[in-house]
């Protein structure tokens, strides 16, 4: 698909790089495609969007820019499926060759993966951080639901959940805590946070009920 024989062009170093605004590059429609495209499992593009829906709040929260948070989330894990090893490099590599994705959208989809070492300096790199395994266990606590309605998820069994190691073990605890610490929010007030965040992406995506008399 990206054709491994094609070389990148050459680039002219010397020349200055233009001022760009902080914006992500693409908008969220072109993130979601190529999120798509790259990534078939069901599952994987859901965690996706739940990030997205949590970065969005958080950007909404600080008065940042919320596409670009958007964008973020968006395309954080769009190589993982194809190119797990190689993620998230793969896809920041894709990035930058084939999009004008700016360098704080890049640092932070390194930044998400603590194995890459990248320094997480801003706060859209701390926010994916953040949301980024803990969106993984509240979508756990949704499916051991008899309903699955995110909507009846309350916190305390959300915090019962994050305390016992045996539920969704795959969540790293230790990365969630830290990612709040950093993030500089208290623990509990950012699993409200993320909850409310998915909670408000659900309603949202809510059919409107049908008109009276049709
Ligand atoms: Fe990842
Ligand atoms: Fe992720």
């Amino acid at each position: 698909m990206t054709g491994g024989e094609i070389r990148a062009r050459p680039r002219h170093r010397t020349q200055p790089l233009a001022p760009r605004p902080l914006h992500s590059g693409m908008n969220r429609e072109e993130a979601y495609a190529l999120m798509l495209e790259h990534t078939p499992s069901e599952s994987l593009r859901r965690h996706m969007l739940n990030v997205e829906a949590a970065m969005r709040w958080y950007a909404r929260h600080w008065q940042e820019d919320e596409e670009t948070y958007a964008v973020t989330g968006l395309l954080h894990d769009f190589d993982y499926e194809r190119h797990p090893q190689e993620h998230p490099a793969w896809g920041v590599r894709y990035l930058r060759e084939h999009t004008d994705t700016p360098p704080e959208v890049l640092e932070a989809v390194m930044g998400h993966a603590t194995y890459t070492n990248t320094p997480r300096i801003t706060r859209l790199a701390r926010t994916l951080f953040a949301v980024d395994e803990l969106t993984g266990l509240v979508q756990a606590a949704v499916l051991v639901r008899p309903d699955r309605d995110i909507r009846q998820l309350e916190l305390g069994s959300l915090k019962k959940r994050f305390r016992n190691p045996a539920f969704a073990a795959g969540v790293n605890r230790a990365e969630v805590l830290q990612g709040a610490e950093e993030l500089g929010v208290d623990f509990e007030v950012h699993l409200r946070n993320v909850l409310a965040a998915m909670q408000e992406m659900v309603v949202a995506a809510e059919p409107l009920p049908p008109v009276a008399g049709t």
